[in-house]
């Protein structure tokens, strides 16, 4: 199953997307959440911490200005770019869509 949440600013995103994601991993759901909000702070609210939240997001800035190489599939994505929760939640952090045409989703 693929989730994604959309809103305007302030409207829970976050807070909605970390909670689904972290009780679904708690019930034993393998679940890779992925951060593409230009306000890319989900993984605080998955539990995995400022300092590896910051990490995560430089790694996404460098690809966005063409340093670095892409992950060529879904599993390097997550073992070069990802990071796991404490409730076992896998997080990474992805380049946003900036100018998204009609049908993109
Ligand atoms: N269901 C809710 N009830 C009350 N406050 C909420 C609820 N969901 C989120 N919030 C609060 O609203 C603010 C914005 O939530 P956030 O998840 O960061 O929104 P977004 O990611 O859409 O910008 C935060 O302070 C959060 O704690
Ligand atoms: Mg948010």
């Amino acid at each position: 199953m693929k989730i994604a949440v959309v809103g305007k600013g302030g409207s829970g995103k976050t807070t909605t997307s970390a909670i689904v994601a972290r009780v679904l991993a708690r019930q034993g759901t393998a679940v890779v959440a992925l951060d593409g909000d230009t306000n890319p702070n989900l993984g605080l609210s998955l539990g995995i911490g400022v300092e590896e939240t910051e990490r995560l997001v430089g790694m996404r800035q460098a690809l966005d200005a063409a340093e670095g190489e892409h992950a060529a599939d879904w599993d390097s994505l997550l073992d070069l770019f990802g990071s796991d929760g404490p409730d076992g939640v896998r997080f990474a952090v992805v380049s946003q869509i900036d100018n998204p045409e009609p049908g993109c989703p």
